[in-house]
């Protein structure tokens, strides 16, 4: 629908008038006026959301992504669902295990995951990993977890500060892997999270994560960083971009990583 309001923008008056006039004959006075409704609604919010974000970015504001933000909000969420309210389809959700997931976390790592939520991708990292840790700023999250996985001898959960990776050694972890986490998580944070992964990380070692693109200017309540920022900040803390994409091919299918122009980088760590 918001295509639909976007494009009629460019019509003449006539035009305009005269698609007002059809949609009034061919449906009705109240559903006509309650469409009207519906397109001055849309072209506030969309000005609302800009200023929002300009203001954000102009005042240094935290938006929905502070720490403490992220605390309240997914404390509180509803995890009836597991987290599968983000999977576009079974499809895709076996595909990105098989696709992504997978080939990139050889069996017998020491995996650690940040922001496991309801345990989405834990029940497949678990079973790859020797050692898995399971770390996320939500205590709801990781008593959720800590009770579901509780048979598996090899995982363990704590919480954090949302910026750092405690009780995880020094240079003793293969991979860090994180989903629909980062997307969440502004530029200031993130920076503390990759000195952690320069700390953690073995060389050789990688960081799969899952991030936003556009300081949120694609929607989806997305964090202030944009690609170009993330990778100055890779670089500059002596780390390497070792793969960036948005989308991947499995057979004749192409998914996204997710709606918002997300996309998946994988860090190394020399
Ligand atoms: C959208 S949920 C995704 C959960 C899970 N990864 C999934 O894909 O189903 C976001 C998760 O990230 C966690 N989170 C948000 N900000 C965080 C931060 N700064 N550090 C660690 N975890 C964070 C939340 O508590 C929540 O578990």
């Amino acid at each position: 629908m918001k295509d639909l309001v976007g494009n009629r923008r460019r019509l003449e008056l006539g035009r305009k008038l005269r698609l007002l006039g059809l949609t009034i004959k061919e449906n009705g006075v109240i559903y006509s006026a309650l469409l009207g409704l519906y397109y001055a609604g849309s072209s506030v919010s969309n000005a609302a959301f800009e200023h929002m974000q300009n203001l954000r970015k102009r005042r240094g504001l935290p938006g929905l992504n502070s720490r403490s933000l992220n605390a309240e909000i997914w404390d509180n969420w509803d995890w009836a669902a597991g987290g599968d309210e983000w999977t576009p389809s079974q499809e895709w959700k076996d595909s990105l295990v098989a696709n992504i997931l997978k080939p990139r976390v050889a069996e017998g790592s020491t995996v650690v995951e940040i922001g496991p939520g309801a345990g989405r991708w834990t029940e497949h990292l678990i079973p790859l990993a020797t050692t898995y840790t399971g770390i996320d700023l939500s205590k709801t999250c990781i008593e959720l977890c800590a009770a579901k996985f509780a048979t598996h001898k090899n995982a363990t959960f704590r919480t954090n500060q949302g910026n750092d990776l405690p009780g995880v050694s020094d240079g003793s972890v293969d991979i860090i892997w994180s989903f629909d986490v980062f997307v969440h998580i502004n530029l200031a944070d993130i920076a503390t999270y990759l000195d952690e992964f320069r700390r953690v990380l073995k060389p050789g070692g990688r960081a799969i994560i899952h991030h936003g693109t556009t300081a949120g200017h694609s929607g989806g309540w997305r964090s202030d960083a944009t690609t170009a920022e993330l990778n100055a900040l890779i670089n500059a803390m002596g780390l390497e971009v070792a793969e960036q994409f948005s989308n991947w091919e499995d057979g004749s299918t192409r998914h996204e990583v997710g709606l918002y122009q997300d996309q998946i980088t994988v860090i190394a760590r020399p």
